[in-house]
Formats: structure tokens, C-alpha cells, sequence
């Protein structure tokens, strides 16, 4: 049986990730701090903030035939004054975690020449964003992406990315109404996304997409890039 590790599995889309994988027949190792009561698969407790436990944490595991890196924090501060604190929240659990995930699953995928990688990003990253740090940790995931596929694509690995768009979870139900209806206009369908329909994005491009999908973003938002 075939594993996946999913970050921030324990709630939203990463939720539905851990559903549609474990619905297609994989064993599902579902990595967050803190679950729902209704969590799908193996539990690994673990705090992404602590980014230097990442590859001892990786050895731990086992194999991994499919990395999704989907947790990500969001905080609504003011560009002018970001906490120091969640400036550093951020960029570890956004960026340097899945770096170091990536990292520490690429060798055993490279020995093996097979392997798949999902990175979520967000259609934040293509335009400037309110939440300064997040938009910016949202761009790095797309070089991030492309970086790694250039590394591992020579060795049979793919690392790709989707980027949704307004999505029914607690991230996107924390925002302003006025941020909500601001998003929301800018969508075709003038509908919010519901996380299944990210996971089966994640799916397809973890397991079923065909092989020469490598380095890509696969925008899953109606139409909708904010301005
Ligand atoms: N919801 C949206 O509208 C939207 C839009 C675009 C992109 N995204 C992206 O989708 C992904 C999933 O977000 P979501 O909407 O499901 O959000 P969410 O807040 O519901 O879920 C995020 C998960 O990450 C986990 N997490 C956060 N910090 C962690 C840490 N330090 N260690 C371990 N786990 C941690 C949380 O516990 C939570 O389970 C994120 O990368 C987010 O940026 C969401």
C-alpha cells in the first residue's frame, strides 16, 4: 500500500487531502498539532515550527511515496506593524517546513526513482497581498516547487503545486467580511471552494497526473486572482 504524508492534515483541506487519498487505497500519515475530531489516518503530532526536528522526524517514518506540504498559518496585521513572532511563525511553517520536508523525503524518493510532491500555495502569491509575510511564503512555495522539480525531475521524482482560491475552512472564514467580499468578486462562479474539490487537485497531481506535469501550479480559484 502506498503512504502519504500530509501536512496540517488535521482540519480544512488537508483534512480532505487525507479523505480522497485514503479513499483511493493509500495509507495516510496526517502530520499536524492539533486534530479534529473526525481526522482521517495515521495521527503524527508534530509542530512545524520546529524545523530543525524535520529530517530526524522524516527518518521515523518510513517510506513516503507522496509528500503534500498543505499546512500554512495566516495572521490579518497590519503591514505596518507584523509581530516579530508571526513574521517567524510564518516563514518556518509556511516555507522553511516544507523545504526541510522536502529535503528530508527526497533522497529515499531518488533511490527509489519514484515519487510525488504536492506544495500549497495560493492565489496570493500572484499579486500583492494584505498579509505581507503570507503572500510572500506563498510565492517562495512556487520556486520552491520549481527548484525541487529541476533537482529531482532527472531522477524519476515530481514536484508540482496547486494554488486555490477562496476555500471553505477556518483560514478563510478567520478573514474581514470586507477581505471575504473583496475575494469573492473576483470569482467566476461567485462561490467559495470547497475542500474537496482542492484534495482531488492534490490527488490527480500526487498520484494520477501524467509524468511530463512536473514543476507546475495548478490554480484551483474559479477565475479568481484577487487585484
Ligand atoms: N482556505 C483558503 O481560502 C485558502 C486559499 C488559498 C490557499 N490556502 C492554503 O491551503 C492550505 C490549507 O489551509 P486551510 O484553508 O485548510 O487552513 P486551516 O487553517 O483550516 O488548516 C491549516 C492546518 O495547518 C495546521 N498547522 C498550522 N500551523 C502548524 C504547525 N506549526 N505545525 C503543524 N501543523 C500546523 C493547522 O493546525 C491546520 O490543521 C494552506 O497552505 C493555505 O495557505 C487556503
Amino acid at each position: 500500500m502506498k503512504r502519504v504524508l500530509i501536512t496540517g492534515a488535521g482540519r480544512g483541506i488537508g483534512q480532505a487531502t487525507a479523505r480522497a487519498f485514503a479513499g483511493a487505497g493509500w495509507q495516510v500519515l496526517a502530520l499536524d498539532r492539533e486534530f479534529a475530531m473526525d481526522a482521517v489516518g495515521e495521527r503524527v503530532e508534530f509542530d512545524l515550527r520546529e524545523t530543525g526536528r524535520i529530517a530526524g522526524l522524516v527518518a521515523s517514518l518510513g517510506t513516503v511515496d507522496a509528500l503534500v506540504n498543505n499546512a500554512s498559518v495566516l495572521y490579518c496585521d497590519p503591514v505596518e506593524s507584523i509581530p516579530e513572532e508571526h513574521r517567524r511563525e510564518i516563514l518556518a511553517v509556511n516555507l522553511e517546513a516544507p523545504a526541510a520536508l522536502i529535503a528530508a523525503v527526497s533522497p529515499q524518493m531518488r533511490a527509489r526513482r519514484s515519487g510525488r510532491i504536492v506544495n500549497v500555495s495560493s492565489v496570493s502569491a500572484f499579486t500583492g497581498h494584505p498579509d505581507l509575510w503570507y503572500g510572500i511564503t506563498k510565492a517562495g512555495v512556487l520556486n520552491l516547487t520549481k527548484s525541487w522539480a529541476r533537482a529531482l525531475g532527472p531522477h524519476g521524482v515530481l514536484v508540482n503545486a496547486v494554488a486555490p482560491g477562496p476555500t471553505r475552512t477556518r483560514m478563510y472564514e478567520q478573514l474581514p467580511q470586507s477581505r471575504r467580499d473583496e475575494v469573492m468578486r473576483a470569482v467566476y462562479s461567485g462561490r467559495v471552494c470547497e475542500p474537496e474539490e482542492v484534495a482531488a487537485a492534490i490527488l490527480w497531481l500526487g498520484s494520477a497526473c501524467p509524468e511530463y506535469v512536473n514543476g507546475t501550479t495548478l490554480d484551483v480559484n474559479d477565475g479568481s486572482y484577487p487585484r
